[in-house]
């Protein structure tokens, strides 16, 4: 097997010691009829984060994870298949598939790098997986060449405006509201005392990177939790998230 980039083999062991923290997650998730996005759990129905027709389209989801998006896509008729860095994640997701009786492919590899063929998919989905944590400038092209033209490619990520405002002083201390790093050259994040690495662009690079891969941005969904929200990653309160995004869905078309 080739070498791994530095990043991917980072994160391949970050990921296989934090698997069992995510395991009631994957649960939670993988037993809930309706998507529910990010870490609001804001219903799909007030996002419209998924195509409307799912019926029989081939979906891969890049950094599964629990699987959870597949079992979602799965149960809405689409042919989902997930590709993870983590054995340990796999792991979860496996157990889970035979929980709830729901099966599809899952592959253990780099969403940079990934075995099919060119316009394999329809879709192409990343919540918080490939979005985050590989490099957008790898993963986002491989994930062009492997949708049919008029597929979409749809990710989650925390937003531009929550990472600029994060005092990176631990989970403990809360994003603030003043800007603590610059916008420009955002890339490669290291965060203190954090083994994994995350990469972020700015929105502005992230369109030019999109459409440099004959992908048309659709919408920018800039999520708003609705008041009482809860969630159990305290790093952001209600308060500043009812103010500012703090997380953003991309929705973009291959080019026909
Ligand atoms: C926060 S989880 C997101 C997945 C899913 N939504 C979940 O919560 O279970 C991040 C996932 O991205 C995966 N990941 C990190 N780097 C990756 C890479 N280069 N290729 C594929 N998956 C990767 C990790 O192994 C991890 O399972």
């Amino acid at each position: 097997m080739a070498e791994l980039p530095e990043h991917v083999a980072r994160n391949r062991a970050a990921w296989n010691e934090l698997a069992a923290e995510y395991e009631p997650d994957g649960r939670r998730n993988w037993s809930q009829e309706e998507p529910a996005w990010g870490i609001w759990s804001v219903p799909e129905s007030e996002l419209g984060v998924l195509p409307a027709e799912l019926e029989g389209r081939d979906a891969i989801e890049l950094g599964c994870g629990t699987a959870y998006v597949c079992a979602w896509l799965a149960r809405r008729g689409a042919r989902p298949v997930g590709i993870d860095n983590s054995e340990a994640q796999l792991a979860t997701a496996r157990a889970l598939q035979a929980e709830f009786g729901l099966e599809f492919p899952l592959l253990h590899g780099n969403a940079e790098r990934v075995p099919f063929p060119d316009a394999s998919f329809d879709l192409a989905i990343s919540e918080y997986g490939a979005s985050i944590w590989c490099d957008p400038y790898e993963w986002i092209p491989e994930a062009a060449r492997l949708l049919r033209p008029g597929g979409e490619l749809v990710f989650m990520v925390g937003s531009v405006l929550a990472l600029l405002c994060d005092p990176d002083e631990g989970e403990e201390v809360p994003v603030g509201d003043r800007l603590q790093r610059p916008y420009f050259d955002l890339h490669r994040v290291e965060w203190t005392g954090e083994d994994a690495i995350e990469f972020h662009l700015n929105h502005g690079d992230m369109i030019a990177l999109l459409r440099a891969n004959e992908l048309e941005v659709e919408q920018l969904i800039e999520v708003r939790p609705p008041p009482g929200s809860t969630t159990r990653y305290p790093h952001i309160g209600l308060e500043w998230a009812r103010r500012w995004p703090c997380e953003e869905i991309w929705r973009a078309r291959k080019s026909v």
